[in-house]
């Protein structure tokens, strides 16, 4: 028999000899971009590498890697999404449509819903010429779109399309009132009122993220589309665009916020919510402590690896990254240039609501909703009149509140209870001439309610618990005269950034009366000094700043993917195996 190692050995010591070369090079690579990694280029919400082409506002400043000083601006969103997205189809979903059509008689009569979120989002949608989708729930929705549910928005200079999705009562009712308003409001924001939780609200709950996600897979123009989610409503959704669009940029953004492990272990569907949530390429939440409650229930309840350092987690072999993207307003807020000045727009005020020149005006202003803590508020003006009676006669509250969800019970209670808490201090403090709480409970325009801001000289935000509080920063937004006061709960997101305000526990009657006592007494010159402050960081922090952060780590994240799939397609090395968090991680550097 004759033999045939010799004929073997060549082959056997050729291939090994690949393998090695194999490992050395892939060895190298990684070596290079952990040690690029090392200078500190890590994904970051606020980061800029300069590496990756200018903005024209860094070069300007001449800084390299500090966004934090750049003046963000729709122009900047512009700028970001010409320069670092050239082509990306940016789509963004809400349950709130930006333009609501409504009939009012034989007229259609068009809506902007004063909404944080719409402003917020807005510039990009229009930068980009992008698509929104959104569940159609005006009167007359159906009547202006084409035959494929879209519409040009904004009517007056028409800028990306409007894509509205319909909805039938009952999934009205279960979807967006049930499970996203009864079972998920109460359950993340610690309030004290209990979550409910109906299996046929979950049902439709599920269903109607399927509706968006067949939306979102017929508007994709290609396989790449970078997907803005908003809120609460598609906890569900991110997963199934996923699965129909792997590639995609999922950034889902939870407006409000993220509870503990332990409270968010109440929901019977707790698992699958982790789970559609984290077929999101980035989830956002305004402040990183509700990213770290987020990465903690993770862990408590899916076999999940988290790298919290990174705040990535490693699930079903897809990463998600957590960020917190605090949310702000657009600076200068456009309400102001159509608004008289501060003097005048306080005498407009003052007029009225039939307030005496001597009365100090302190003000209360958002939907009229549970978590808001106006009741709260209501006990600190009890307090105060009791503690300091020589302010009776001296001080009212306005309390400015929307009626919202008003179908619902806990907002009904809520609605009685404020109008006979309101009655009780009118009847015990009130006299000729004086009113000390004025409880309005109607829609009020963003206009109306900045010539608001403008003459209060307390504003209270005092909420229970709330993902950021739009109200503080637009009240600091409004006083271009730098005066006024804001109480701002500390259960707020805005309190970790507006540090100049008087931050209170809502819960704390006592402290929310000396809190209330020392604004109505504070001098000028303080209200200036902490007014000044605040204003420059809502000017800066501005919410082109946060759509921008967003906008940026989509950027990274594509370029992140290309350098992926190069290293996903060198060979595979014997004993030198990296797992799929480790591959990205290094990628990302
Ligand atoms: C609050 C939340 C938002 C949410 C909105 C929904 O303002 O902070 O995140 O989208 O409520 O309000 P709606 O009137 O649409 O139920």
């Amino acid at each position: 028999m004759p033999d045939n190692s010799s004929y073997l050995v060549v082959p056997v010591f050729t291939l090994w000899l690949f393998v090695v070369a194999a490992v050395c090079v892939l060895a190298i690579v990684l070596v290079t971009m952990v040690l690029r990694a090392r200078k500190g280029s890590r994904l970051a919400a606020v980061e800029v590498d300069p590496a990756r082409g200018p903005l024209p506002e860094f070069e300007k400043n001449g800084q390299s890697a500090a966004a934090a000083l750049v003046q963000w601006s729709p122009e900047t969103l512009r700028h970001i999404l010409a320069t670092e997205l050239p082509d990306a189809q940016v789509i963004v979903v809400s349950n709130r449509e930006p333009y609501i059509h409504n009939r009012e008689g034989d007229d259609i009569q068009l809506v902007v819903p004063a909404s944080g979120l719409v402003s917020a989002l807005e510039p990009i949608t229009r930068a980009c010429a992008g698509t929104w989708i959104a569940y159609g729930g005006g009167s007359a929705d159906k009547l202006v779109v084409d035959k494929n549910d879209r519409i040009e928005v904004p009517p007056d200079n028409p800028s990306y399309t409007l894509r509205r999705v319909w909805l039938s009562e009952e999934e009205q009712q279960g979807y967006y009132l049930g499970f996203a308003n009864e079972g998920l409001w109460p359950l993340c924001h610690i309030a004290f009122t209990r979550p409910i939780f109906r299996a046929s609200d979950w049902e439709a709950y599920e269903a109607v993220n399927r509706k968006f996600a067949d939306t979102v897979v017929a508007e994709a123009r290609n396989e790449r589309p970078i997907v803005l989610v908003q809120d609460y409503h598609f906890a569900l959704l991110p997963r199934m665009i996923r699965e129909r669009l792997p590639e995609a940029i999922i950034i889902t953004f939870w407006h409000i916020p993220w509870p503990n492990s332990e409270v968010f272990s109440i929901c019977p569907w707790r698992e699958k919510i982790l789970d559609g949530l984290l077929g999101s390429s980035i989830v956002g939440f305004h402040t990183q402590f509700h990213c770290n409650n987020f990465i903690d229930s993770v862990d408590r309840f899916l076999e999940s690896r988290i790298e919290r350092e990174d705040s990535a987690i490693s699930y079903g072999g897809q990463i998600s990254l957590v960020h917190a993207y605090p949310i702000s307003i657009e600076w200068p807020p456009a309400q102001l240039g159509e608004l008289p000045d501060v003097a005048q727009s306080r005498r407009q005020v003052r007029e009225k609501f039939g307030l005496a020149e001597n009365v100090k005006l302190c003000v209360g202003v958002e939907r009229l909703d549970y978590t808001k803590g106006i009741l709260d508020r209501f006990n600190a003006l009890d307090e105060l009149l009791t503690l300091h009676p020589e302010w009776i006669g001296k001080v009212a509250f306005l309390q400015i509140a929307a009626p919202s969800r008003g179908t619902l019970p806990a907002y009904q209670q809520l609605y009685e209870e404020c109008l006979s808490h309101a009655e009780d201090l009118n009847r015990r403090y009130g006299r000729e001439g004086y009113t000390p709480v004025l409880m309005i409970t109607e829609h009020h325009s963003q206009q109306q309610v900045y010539e608001i801001y403008r003459a209060a000289d307390v504003c209270m935000v005092t909420s229970l618990h709330d993902g950021m509080n739009l109200v503080a920063k637009e009240f600091v937004a409004a006083r271009e005269d730098e005066q006024g006061v804001l109480l701002l709960s500390m259960f707020a997101g805005a309190s970790k950034e507006l540090l100049d305000a008087l931050i209170v526990n809502p819960y704390d009657a006592a402290m929310m009366g000396d809190a209330l006592l020392q604004a109505l007494t504070m001098s000028q010159e303080e209200q200036s000094q902490r007014m000044r402050r605040m204003r420059e960081i809502v000017r800066d922090n501005n919410v082109y700043r946060w759509a921008g952060s967003m906008l940026l780590d989509a950027a990274r994240l594509r370029k992140r993917d290309a350098v992926d799939r190069a290293v996903s397609a060198a060979p595979a090395a014997p004993g030198n195996v990296i797992s799929l968090l480790d591959r990205r991680r290094v990628a990302a550097l």
